[in-house]
């Protein structure tokens, strides 16, 4: 898929720089949030856009983790952040949309921050759904649009710029999508304002 290759050729040309970049943040925010999503990582645990691999410090003893991208630079640059903390993890060169694992894999699986960036979301989140195992459970840390009239408007205007640099949409839906692959019992709170939220969501 065009669109794919392309997407996945800025993260690869950001992978260096992407740490630094992301670094104000991660103190003011992710930080904590990544601590708080590990503590909900057991058994046959899938991370998705694993990335630089930032949530790698926090993956709990005794979790099994499983960890894909379709960026082989960042990839490679998780790889090195997992041999520096001593953390067991299966680094997988994949993509989301279409995933290797068989159904019903995975006890739980995760994100933080990647739906705004796969290129087709709705196929992505019907793939988290197909590997989960029957009451298992997504557990996303996600930028989505706002639903304040001018501030969603100005996120629309402002799009294309994160998109030419990063690969990264800030206009996505992507409460809306989960829904739209199926799922029907999704919990969502909002961390900051409407814009970051957690969603949790259960395969039944
Ligand atoms: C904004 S970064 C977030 C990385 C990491 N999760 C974090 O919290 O720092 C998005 C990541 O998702 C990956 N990604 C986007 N679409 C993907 C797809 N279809 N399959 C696998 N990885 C994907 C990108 O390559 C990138 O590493």
């Amino acid at each position: 898929m065009k669109e794919t290759e392309k997407i996945k050729k800025r993260y690869d040309r950001i992978s260096k720089v992407y740490d630094w970049l992301e670094q104000p943040m991660e103190w003011m925010m992710f930080e904590k949030w990544r601590q708080e999503v590990s503590e909900s990582l057991k058994g046959k645990v899938l991370e998705i856009g694993v990335g630089t691999g930032k949530n790698i410090p926090y993956y709990p003893e005794g979790a099994e983790v499983t960890a894909i991208d379709f960026s082989g630079k960042m990839l490679a640059r998780a790889k090195k952040k997992a041999e520096k903390t001593g953390k067991t993890v299966e680094l997988l060169h994949m993509d989301a949309q279409d995933m290797d694992f068989a159904d019903n894999t995975f006890d739980v699986v995760f994100t933080t921050c990647v739906f705004c960036s796969v290129p087709d979301p709705v196929q992505g989140l019907k793939e988290i759904r197909r590997v989960l195992k029957p009451g298992g459970e997504a557990i996303m840390i996600e930028h989505v649009r706002s639903e304040k009239k001018i501030l969603g408007k100005l996120m629309d205007l402002l799009n294309p710029i994160p998109r030419t640099i990063y690969g990264a949409n800030i206009n996505r839906r992507t409460v809306e999508n989960v829904k739209k692959a199926g799922f029907t019992d999704v919990q969502v709170k909002n961390l900051t304002g409407d814009i970051v939220k957690k969603i949790r969501m259960k395969k039944s």
